[in-house]
């Protein structure tokens, strides 16, 4: 069994799909792993060290693409020169990655013509035997941590109270929006840093994790909220009269904060615009806005994807790559998350490629196979 570990392709991107440990650990599953040469720069993992733990490296990734059974990527591979790096890859190989399948459906249809299986990260079921797979969870986690760090260094004020003989350091005062996997990590790191911290989530099960955090819950006060949590445990989309009381108390809260942290998502769905220009225009200059959501459209109305903005005086980050902020330990998780995943794909005993087709995590991840689109939530919305 070939496994292939191409570089990322976008300039932005610092992470690996893999990681020295994961090397080893696909050894030992039966794979020869191949990794082009460099892919680890950007995580801080030299070539030396991927062939210490028995990588080969390659100079010739179309090449290494052309042989492979399974190739591992943090990001869908280059779509340039008509896709020319999916295109190289054998009909029936494997692709896993986070492939965007909400927002990138054409490449997803091409993977499928093409006759790739192509598993996506972003459908990992939250349930307890998928735990050590879940790679939204480990990124997020990080994200939200490297969010927190990333605001911190471009306010210009300390983060803690401090007394000193020259005079007192009020705190700041952090908000984060959406109290989710990067949302509890953001106000866990901004109260380690020493921040006056306050959180806002549409569901209400956020309240106990946000107070145990030592952060303050800012509640909107409306009865939709005990129908805001999806049966997977996501948010919905909520009506107009919740979203217009949200914002109201949200623009009062906001005029008070230093820095706000965004990480506010809904499955499927654009991110919620939940700070607004005019909330913007009256907040503290000098204050920061990371909004987390840039990606998937932004939470908030002025941020700019991939780019750091300033308007009205306030600092707004849209990095769609903050996991990459700590590339060695991202890589080094979301490898593990891969390496658990493909288990689940192996025969050790014949050292063979056997995915089972009726297991939920496999079905729940595979988005295309056999020239088809396979997976039903995307089928679905193709169809409608
Ligand atoms: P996410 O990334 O989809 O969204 C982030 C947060 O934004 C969520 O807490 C969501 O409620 C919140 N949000 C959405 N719309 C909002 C709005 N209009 N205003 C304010 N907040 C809004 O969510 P994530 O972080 O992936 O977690 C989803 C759920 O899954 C959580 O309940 C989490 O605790 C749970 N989970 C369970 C795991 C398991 O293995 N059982 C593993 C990881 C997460």
């Amino acid at each position: 069994m070939k496994l292939v570990i191409p570089k990322e392709r976008d300039p932005l991107e610092r992470r690996m799909a893999g990681s020295p440990d994961a090397v080893k650990r696909l050894r030992d599953l039966g794979f020869e792993v191949i990794v082009e040469a460099g892919a680890g720069a950007g995580a801080g993992f030299p070539d030396a060290a991927l062939r210490e733990a028995g990588a080969t490296l390659t100079g010739d990734i179309a090449e290494a693409l052309g042989a492979a059974d399974v190739v591992l990527r943090v990001r869908g591979p280059a779509m340039d020169d008509d896709g020319w790096e999916f295109r190289r890859m054998r009909p029936g190989a494997v692709l896993i990655g986070f492939l965007a399948p909400w927002q990138a459906h054409e490449r997803i249809s091409a993977y499928a013509e093409h006759g790739l299986a192509a598993f996506t990260m972003e459908f990992m079921p939250r349930i307890t035997r998928a735990q050590g797979m879940d790679a939204l969870s480990s990124q997020a986690n990080l994200g939200g941590y490297a969010a927190v760090i990333e605001g911190a260094r471009i306010f210009g004020r300390a983060f803690p109270m401090m007394v000193t003989a020259a005079g007192t350091i009020a705190p700041a005062r952090v908000l984060i929006l959406g109290a989710g996997v990067a949302g509890l990590q953001a106000i866990a790191t901004a109260r380690r840093l020493g921040a006056i911290v306050s959180a806002m989530d549409v569901r209400p099960a956020a309240r106990e994790q946000v107070e145990s955090l030592g952060a303050t819950f800012v509640e909107v006060d409306s009865d939709e909220k005990h129908q805001a949590e999806t049966t997977a445990g996501y948010a919905r989309e909520m009506s107009a009269n919740y979203r217009q009381r949200q914002a109201g108390k949200l623009h009062e809260h906001l005029k008070r904060i230093d820095v706000v942290v965004t990480t506010a998502l809904i499955p499927g769905r654009p991110a919620p615009v939940l700070v607004t220009a005019e909330m913007v225009a009256d907040m503290k200059p000098g204050s920061v806005i990371i909004d987390m959501a840039a990606e998937q459209g932004g939470n908030c109305e002025l941020s700019e994807g991939g780019r750091t903005v300033v308007k009205h005086g306030v600092t707004i980050v849209g990095d769609a790559n903050l996991p990459g902020h700590v590339a060695a330990d991202a890589s080094a998780l979301y490898a593990r998350n891969l390496v658990n995943f493909l288990t689940l794909m192996v025969d050790t005993e014949h050292r063979l490629l056997e995915p089972d087709r009726d297991d939920e995590i496999l079905k729940a991840t595979l988005v295309c196979r056999d020239g088809r689109i396979v997976n039903p939530v995307l089928a679905q919305k193709e169809a409608s």
